[in-house]
């Protein structure tokens, strides 16, 4: 049972600058596709998250071998490909990790049984195993082909054309990989564009990828093993987004935060509820454009988002529920039942948190209402249910409570973000 992990309601602004942190999904495509060129290649600025950890480990049981030059520089050496691993593979808590590389070793000459954490093992995996299947994959999984354990008989692949009912980049992606070793030219099409980094990685490396919107396709190709560098997570970036935007004369600058155009819904969402946000510099680094956001303390409006804007802020509605919290009017979200899939039912989460706290709301199959201008009860324990973005919403929202609050399992914030109470330290001091 772990501490329960108390905070105190802010009464300062937060102000100054702060570098981001690793993005996630980047690091795990970095590595994983990184590991597919059969060369050494550098990834620089590399996630510290326990889940971006968990890829590297699943590699190293492959064969790859890894060396960290610097903290958060690592060269991977996947000169003699990947081999069998002589044990079951453990993918923590990652799901990305999980259904990345289900496709790619669906394509591989060898036999692996993959598990996973107790949430891990409650997620539906079927969105990946049935396209794979439909390719010739030989795939057995618990529950009837749905849940991990996972064990996959590599197998020759072939090409399929696949109407995903779902905008998930995780589907998308473990059918790319998986394309990368199959017979002819598989093509995905979505019904919403979800975050598209691992066509970007691929398209950097020089892979045979086409992309059309929402339609993507590949072919068997030799990647080129060019070094990486990692951008800052937008989705940690935007914590202090919410914090600064409904803290009282905040002022604060999120440097070297990753703006791919799947990604930036935080930002648009925010804006349209009446936010201060202002890039002030961008680039392009390795085929993502990279900038730094300004963000002021602004009153706040409700919003109405619906199903086509779900795909670029699935990972921040915890976040933007806490920001609807402190806007005048109701924030409706809807069409984003996949939130009930994640390391947690996010949707229980978050409602269930915020009723806690005194928070007038609806909980809907798809989403919430939640009625702003509240003031935040404090005075109570928040769940995290293993969950690192719910203990970081649960965090924002403490800081806006008119009491202490108590949050148990705040250490699964370790998960995408170990940085996480440093960099608040920082804009408070
Ligand atoms: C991710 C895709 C999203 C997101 C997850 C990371 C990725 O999942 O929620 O945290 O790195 O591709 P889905 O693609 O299943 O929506």
């Amino acid at each position: 049972m772990s501490k329960i992990f108390k905070v105190n309601p802010i009464n300062i602004p937060l102000n100054g600058s702060i570098e981001i942190p690793s993005d996630k999904s980047i690091s795990h495509r970095a590595a994983m596709i990184g590991a597919l060129t059969n060369h050494t290649v550098q990834i620089s600025n590399y996630s510290q998250g326990a889940d971006c950890k968990s890829t590297l480990k699943i590699l190293q049981s492959l064969g790859v071998e890894i060396e960290y030059k610097s903290e958060n520089t690592v060269f991977l050496n996947a000169q003699n490909g990947l081999k069998e691993s002589k044990n079951i593979m453990n993918m923590g808590n990652s799901g990305t990790t999980t259904r990345f590389m289900t496709g790619i070793l669906a394509g591989q000459n060898f036999y692996s049984v993959i598990a996973g954490d107790e949430s891990l093992t409650k997620r539906p995996m079927a969105r990946v195993i049935k396209p794979l299947k439909l390719m010739g994959a030989q795939i057995w999984a618990r529950d009837s082909d749905t849940k991990l354990p996972i064990s996959v008989k590599g197998s020759e692949l072939n090409a399929i054309s696949y109407q995903s009912p779902i905008a998930s980049a995780q589907v998308k992606s473990a059918l790319l990989l998986a394309g990368l070793f199959a017979n002819g030219e598989t093509v995905i099409e979505e019904p919403f564009k979800s975050r598209d980094h691992t066509e970007r990685i691929l398209s950097y490396l020089d892979a045979n990828i086409k992309i059309n919107n929402n339609i993507v396709s590949i072919e068997k190709s030799a990647l080129a093993p060019k070094p990486i560098s990692v951008p800052g997570d937008i989705s940690s970036a935007a914590f202090f987004m919410v914090a600064a935007s409904v803290i009282k004369d905040s002022d604060i600058i999120l440097k070297n935060v990753g703006l791919n155009s799947t990604r930036i819904g935080i930002i648009d969402v925010l804006k349209q509820m009446g936010a201060d946000i202002t890039i002030l510099d961008n680039k392009f680094e390795c085929g993502e454009e990279v900038g730094d956001i300004q963000v002021k303390y602004a009153n706040l409006k409700g919003v109405k988002i619906t199903q086509d804007l779900i795909p670029s802020i699935i990972d921040e509605i915890p976040i933007i529920a806490v920001a609807a919290t402190q806007a005048e009017g109701a924030t409706i979200i809807e069409g984003a039942e996949d939130l009930r899939y994640k390391e947690s039912d996010r949707i229980a989460a978050i409602c269930s948190g915020l009723v806690k706290m005194g928070v007038e709301l609806e909980e809907k199959p798809d989403g919430f209402i939640v009625q702003g201008a509240n003031k935040l009860k404090g005075d109570c324990t928040l769940e995290t249910y293993h969950d690192h973005r719910i203990a970081m919403s649960a965090y924002i929202a403490g800081l806006l409570a008119n009491k202490p609050i108590g949050i148990n399992g705040f250490e699964w914030v370790n998960i995408s973000f170990p940085e996480f109470l440093d960099k608040f330290e920082q804009l408070t001091n």
